[in-house]
């Protein structure tokens, strides 16, 4: 988010560096507090405080200043941080769309930036449906899909204990058990064991999801919906991606029918984050 730290800085950063104090940072959680998230560059590791006791002015609502350390990274999609300033609790309550995600960045992935994802999945679904969340983390998508869609059921399925934990809170603080069930666990065991297939499907785990495609497809009623992530090239965003679930559908005798592609946000230099809606009948 922009924001106006650079003039809350007071000259306590010598000139010839304030033009590289970062213009955007993540703020998890709400008007009553919230945790915030800056990456601070080498040159300005020494006045990493200041600067965070410049955020903390200018948004007071934030309790805590964690510094990226890290890339995400591993199975679980983390990232280390320092803590920069303030509150070393970092666990809030992020409110978006109207549900309310209770959290801690430190142990579970979860970004605020996806939030018009979440909003764009959410406005697909006109009537009841059920739905299944694969790398579901602290639910942020099946919440969002049971709170605007009465009828609506979810079953979310993530690794981390300590998200599926926080799904299970959020789940409770969202006013959504019985309509959004958590299964803590590696799709790979879990999917098969389900008893039931789901008419729509979403693998948010855009470094990988193309490796659970063989557990996928048959989780799928017949007609069904996937919502698959991947990264991809931004010079050819989609091809890849349909001929990834193409192969993983004839796998099991089934066509695909690919209906849109979506940007979804930039990754790295000419890489970004895509979803690609393909209809598996
Ligand atoms: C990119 S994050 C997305 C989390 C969540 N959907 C969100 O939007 O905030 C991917 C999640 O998949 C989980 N994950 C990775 N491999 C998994 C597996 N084999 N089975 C279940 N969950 C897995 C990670 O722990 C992580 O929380």
């Amino acid at each position: 988010m922009k924001n106006d730290l650079k003039t809350n800085l007071g000259g306590r950063i010598p000139k010839e560096l304030i033009q590289i104090v970062p213009t955007s940072f993540d703020i998890i959680g709400s008007k009553g507090e919230a945790v915030a998230i800056i990456e601070i560059p080498d040159e300005l590791k020494e006045y990493e405080k200041i600067i965070a006791e410049g955020l903390m002015k200018v948004h007071k609502n934030v309790k805590s200043v964690l510094g990226k350390e890290s890339e995400r990274y591993g199975k679980l999609r983390l990232r280390d941080y320092h803590l920069i300033l303030g509150d070393p609790n970092t666990e809030v309550i992020h409110k978006e769309s109207g549900c309310r995600f209770k959290l801690d960045p430190k142990v579970t992935y979860f970004s605020v930036r996806e939030s018009s994802e979440r909003e764009r999945i959410c406005n697909q679904i006109t009537e009841p449906e059920s739905v299944l969340v694969m790398f579901s983390g602290v639910g942020p998508f099946p919440i969002c899909i049971a709170k605007h869609n009465k009828g609506t059921s979810c079953v979310a399925i993530e690794l981390n204990t300590q998200a599926h934990e926080y799904c299970i809170e959020n789940i409770k603080l969202n006013k959504l058990e019985g309509r959004v069930t958590a299964i803590q666990g590696d799709v790979r065991e879990i999917c098969p064991s389900l008893d039931s297939k789901f008419n729509r499907v979403l693998t948010p785990l855009p470094k990988g999801a193309h490796i659970f495609l063989d557990i996928t497809i048959p989780t799928i009623t017949k007609g069904g919906i996937l919502h698959f992530y991947h990264w991809a090239p931004d010079d050819d965003p989609y091809s890849e991606a349909f001929r990834l679930v193409k192969e993983a559908a004839h796998q099991y005798n089934r066509d695909c029918e690919f209906i849109k592609g979506v940007r979804v946000s930039k990754y790295s230099p000419g890489v970004s984050k895509v979803r690609i809606d393909v209809r598996v009948h």
